[in-house]
């Protein structure tokens, strides 16, 4: 099955699976998982939620275990199947050929999502209306379509170009380097991929290694406390806050972010998640992302979920991975090592250094060894070796293999920000150009 001409199938990168764990173990392990809340000194909150944002672009496991999404950076999340489209048309206004979001809404018009008469976000994907930093990544790239069409001339189809661009630059530029180690991607680009290997459009797929375990390392920078704007400088990321947006009026299913929650327009508040030096250490929640570590904040043990789900985030990953078939840790390492990526695989001893029950010494999760990797390699800072070589090679794969991305681009850039002689463009860019609206 495809979309287009990618797959829609999730494949597995590691022909192997892990010996099942019986679920008390997994409930030990989710048990040993925090709440705990230590901040990453080299990485702004902000790019957590960049990350959620580039998971809901990539991946999203449907009940039939096909993927809702194309497994490339090409933004579907953002622009659906565009305003031409049945199912998306209505997300748009403006004359053909020239069209540009809706946003706001009667309560919030600068900054809030278009949202119904329930208050229910009319976007493409709706876990990018999930908590209030999501939700306003997902309207500042809304804006910035929006504002090429009105100050720079440009029709749909050149907008949305320039964004998706812009947007790639981020991911490899401005994420990626944070989240591998630039070295990382250095060897990749020099000496090639070695476990992720499509070539081209119809070879890619999305790896069920990174769906569903090590790209879920974004779950442990999650933190506590947020400073959102002037207002509210030093709040909680609880339930009430980040799934329901504290303050706002709730329809039926929906939630608003009202002007004195906003993350935009005045004062530009998106730009504290981003560049942290500008907030006052006394006053302010220092907008650090947490660790990448074996540790989540409180607010992931109480997820907002229907009735009788689970909301022990966890203990969901652990299932999942279970769920999905999925290698252990040292079977992907020894996978990784073998195609002939240098990786130092850890010892049990260190995987059992944070307290994790004896039963999973030699056969580790997956996502679990990725977060105790990157803690024990790098000291919460950024993933080790094996976490890290999976997401990299995914995700600079994914940009290689797409005929129409950044880096096989054939034209020079319609318009850019940043840096003029280089592709590099940085989240603060395109923060600065929206906010100057
Ligand atoms: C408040 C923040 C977040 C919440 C509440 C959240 C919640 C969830 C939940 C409930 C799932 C489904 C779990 C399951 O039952 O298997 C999930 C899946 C996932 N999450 Fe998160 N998440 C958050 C942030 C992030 C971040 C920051 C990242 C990465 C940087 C991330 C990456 C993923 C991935 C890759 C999946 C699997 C997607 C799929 O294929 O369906 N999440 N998340």
């Amino acid at each position: 099955m495809t979309h287009g001409n990618v797959s829609a199938e999730f494949k597995k990168l590691v022909n192997q699976t892990a010996v099942i764990h019986p679920n008390e173990v997994l409930l030990k392990i989710a048990s040993f998982m925090g709440p705990a809340d230590e901040a990453n000194p080299s990485i702004p909150a902000g790019w957590t939620y960049f990350g959620q944002f580039v998971d809901h672009d990539l991946t999203f496991t449907k009940t039939d275990g096909m993927n809702a999404r194309t497994p490339i950076f090409d933004l579907d999340s953002l622009y659906g199947q565009g305003p031409a489209s049945e199912a998306h048309g209505e997300l748009y206004e403006g004359p053909s050929g020239n069209e540009t979001f809706k946003t706001g809404n009667p309560d919030n018009p600068e900054g809030d999502l278009f949202r119904n008469l329930e208050s229910v976000a009319q976007i493409p994907d709706p876990r990018n209306d999930e908590n209030i930093i999501i939700a306003s990544l997902q309207l500042l790239f809304q804006k910035f379509h929006n504002r090429l069409v009105s100050h720079q001339g440009m029709s749909f189809a050149q907008a949305k170009q320039t964004v998706t661009w812009h947007y790639q630059s981020v991911v490899k530029t401005d994420f990626l380097p944070r989240i591998v180690g630039q070295n990382r991607i250095d060897e990749i680009e020099k000496n090639g991929r070695k476990i992720f290997l499509p070539s081209q459009i119809d070879e890619v797929f999305m790896p069920t290694e990174f769906s569903g375990a090590c790209y879920r390392f974004g779950h442990s920078m999650v933190r506590e406390m947020y400073s959102f704007n002037d207002k509210f400088n030093n709040e909680p990321s609880n339930a009430n806050l980040f799934f329901k947006f504290k303050g706002g009026r709730p329809g039926k299913n929906g939630h608003q972010i009202t002007d004195k929650w906003t993350l935009q327009g005045n004062g530009n508040s998106l730009l504290r998640f981003f560049d942290p030096s500008i907030l006052d250490p006394v006053r302010d929640a220092d907008n650090r992302s947490g660790k990448i570590d074996t540790k989540l904040a409180s607010t992931l043990f109480n997820l907002e979920v229907k009735r009788g789900e689970n909301n022990v985030l966890a203990h969901r990953n652990l299932i999942s991975g279970q769920r999905l078939g999925l290698a252990n840790g040292q079977q992907v390492v020894s996978a990784i090592r073998t195609a002939g990526v240098s990786v130092s695989p850890l010892t049990s001893a260190e995987i059992l250094s944070n307290g994790a029950p004896a039963e999973i010494a030699d056969n580790t999760p997956l996502w679990y060894y990725t977060l105790i990797e990157a803690e024990v390699q790098n000291n919460g800072a950024c993933l080790g070796d094996m976490g890290g070589t999976i997401v990299a090679e995914t995700i600079i794969g994914l940009l290689q293999s797409d005929p129409h991305s950044v880096v096989n681009k054939t034209t020079n850039w319609p318009f850019k920000l940043g840096d003029q002689n280089t592709d590099a463009v940085s989240m603060i860019d395109i923060i600065g150009f929206v906010g100057s609206a």
